[in-house]
C-alpha cells in the first residue's frame, strides 16, 4: 500500500497542504511543536476515521476554522483509490467520509481501505498500563482487518451503553426493567460470538510473532515473553449461552456497581516474562523490547493477512531506542511506506530510500513543509489542487 498524495485542509496547525510522499521512508523533522505528529494524525484519520491521540474531533480543526479535511490518494494492490474525511464539529453530521469520491454512510465503510500501524513512545503503555490499552491495540488491528469485527464491536458497545443506562436509572431508585435488560444482553451475547473467535485467533497469531521477535531483539533465548488472551468465556463453552447466562447472573451485582462487570469490554491480554507478570516484574529495557515486539508483530500480521504492507507511522520512536532496537526496526521497514517524525534528521542516518521534509511553523501559527533536498515549499494554494480535490 502506497500513499501517493496526502492532503490536509485546516487540520491542526495546517492551512492547506498537499504532499507527494516517497514510497519508501519519509522523514519529517523539525522543532518541537511544529506539526510533525499532526501529519501522522492526518493519515491515521484516513485509516480509522479518528485520531490516535484524542477522541475529540473538534480539537483537530484548526483554531478559527469551521471545518477540517484530510485525504489520501493511494495505490493498493495496483489499484488507485482515494479516501477523504471531513470534520464539521458544529454540524449535526459531524463527520463525512468519502471513498473514491462517493459519500459513505458509515464509519465501517472506511475501515480497511487505508491500513496503518503507528509506533509511538506511548507504546510502552501497552505493557505498563491497564487492560484498556491492550484491548485498543487488538481492536485497532482487527477493525482494520475485518469490517464484521468493527461492526460487531460498535453494536456491542451500543447495547452495553444501553444496559448500563438501565442499571444507572434503577440505581437512582427506579425499577430494573428485566425484559429490556434481556434484550440488550441478547445483543451483547450475539456480538460476542463474532468478537471472541476473532480475538482468539488474532492474539494467537500476534503472540507467535511477537514472542519470536522478543527473543531476536533481546538475544536471550532463556527470556520467554508470552502474550495470552484473557477471554471472558472459557475455551470449551458455547459463547452465546455463556455470555447471556453470565450477564443475567451478574444483574444484581451490576446494579450495585452501576455498570456491567462481565463481557468483552473487560478482557485483557496477559503479558508475561518467564511466566511472571511483566507489569510488576519486568525492567525498563524488557518493557521496551516487549512493546516493540508487539508492534512489529502487528506489522507482520497485517502483511500476512492482507498480502500487502500497511502504512507505517513512527512517531518520535527513534530517539527512544538503543542501537540494537533501532537497527531491528529499520530492517523491518524495508518495503514498507513509512513516515517517521524526529527532531534530529541524523537519527535516521542508517536509512536508505528516503525523502526528508522539514516541518516548521510561521509566526501566524501555520505549519509549512519543505522538501529538504529540493528546498521547495510544498504548501500549495487551493486552486492548484486538481489531484485530490475535496468533495
Ligand atoms: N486545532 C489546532 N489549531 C491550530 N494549531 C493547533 C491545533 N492543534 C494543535 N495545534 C498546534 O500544533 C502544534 C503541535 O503539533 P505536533 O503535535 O504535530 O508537534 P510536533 O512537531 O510533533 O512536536 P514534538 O516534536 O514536540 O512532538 C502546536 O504548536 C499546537 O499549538
Ligand atoms: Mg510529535
Amino acid at each position: 500500500m502506497i500513499i501517493n498524495t496526502l492532503k490536509l485542509r485546516d487540520f491542526r496547525n495546517y492551512g492547506e497542504i498537499e504532499l507527494t510522499p516517497h514510497p519508501g521512508v519519509n522523514i519529517l523533522f523539525g522543532q518541537n511543536g511544529s506539526g510533525k505528529t499532526n501529519l501522522l494524525e492526518a493519515i491515521h484519520y484516513c485509516a480509522l476515521g479518528r485520531s490516535h491521540r484524542t477522541s475529540q474531533d473538534r480539537e483537530v480543526v484548526r483554531k478559527g476554522a469551521e471545518m477540517a479535511a484530510v485525504g489520501v490518494q493511494l495505490h493498493k494492490s495496483g489499484v488507485r483509490m482515494d479516501v477523504q474525511v471531513k470534520l464539521t464539529p458544529g454540524e449535526i453530521r459531524k463527520k463525512a467520509i468519502f471513498v473514491d469520491r462517493k459519500r459513505a454512510n458509515r464509519l465501517s465503510d472506511l475501515m480497511g481501505h487505508v491500513q496503518c500501524v503507528i509506533f509511538s513512545p506511548e507504546d510502552l503503555m501497552l505493557v505498563k498500563e491497564g487492560p484498556s490499552v491492550r484491548r485498543r491495540y487488538l481492536d485497532m488491528m482487527l477493525s482494520q482487518l475485518s469490517t464484521a469485527y468493527f461492526t460487531a464491536l460498535q453494536q456491542y458497545q451500543k447495547a452495553l451503553d444501553q444496559r448500563n443506562a438501565l442499571l444507572r436509572d434503577a440505581k437512582k431508585g427506579g425499577r430494573l426493567d428485566q425484559s429490556m435488560m434481556e434484550a440488550f444482553e441478547d445483543v451483547m451475547a450475539a456480538q460476542c460470538a463474532v468478537i471472541i473467535p476473532l480475538r482468539r485467533r488474532m492474539v494467537a497469531r500476534t503472540a507467535e510473532v511477537a514472542e519470536a521477535k522478543y527473543m531476536a531483539i533481546s538475544g536471550r533465548p532463556h527470556e520467554k515473553f508470552s502474550m495470552c488472551y484473557a477471554c471472558c468465556v472459557p475455551e470449551q463453552a458455547e459463547v452465546v449461552g455463556y455470555v447471556r447466562e453470565s450477564l443475567q447472573k451478574g444483574r444484581q451485582e451490576d446494579l450495585y456497581r452501576g455498570g456491567t462487570g462481565f463481557g468483552v469490554h473487560r478482557e485483557d491480554i496477559n503479558l508475561t516474562l518467564n511466566g511472571r507478570e511483566m507489569k510488576v516484574f519486568a525492567s525498563q529495557g524488557q518493557i521496551r523490547t516487549a512493546a516493540l515486539s508487539m508492534k512489529l508483530a502487528q506489522l507482520a500480521v497485517f502483511r500476512s493477512e492482507t498480502g500487502e504492507a500497511p502504512i507505517l507511522l513512527l512517531d518520535d520512536v527513534m530517539s527512544e531506542l538503543d542501537m540494537t532496537r533501532r537497527t531491528r526496526l529499520l530492517e523491518e521497514i524495508s518495503g514498507v511506506q513509512t513516515f517517521i517524525t524526529c527532531t534530529d534528521e541524523s537519527d535516521l542516518d542508517g536509512c536508505r530510500e528516503r525523502r526528508s521534509y522539514q516541518v516548521s511553523m510561521d509566526l501566524d501559527g501555520f505549519a509549512h513543509v519543505r522538501e529538504n533536498s529540493a528546498g521547495a515549499v510544498v504548501t500549495t494554494a487551493i486552486d492548484s489542487l486538481d489531484e485530490l480535490d475535496f468533495e
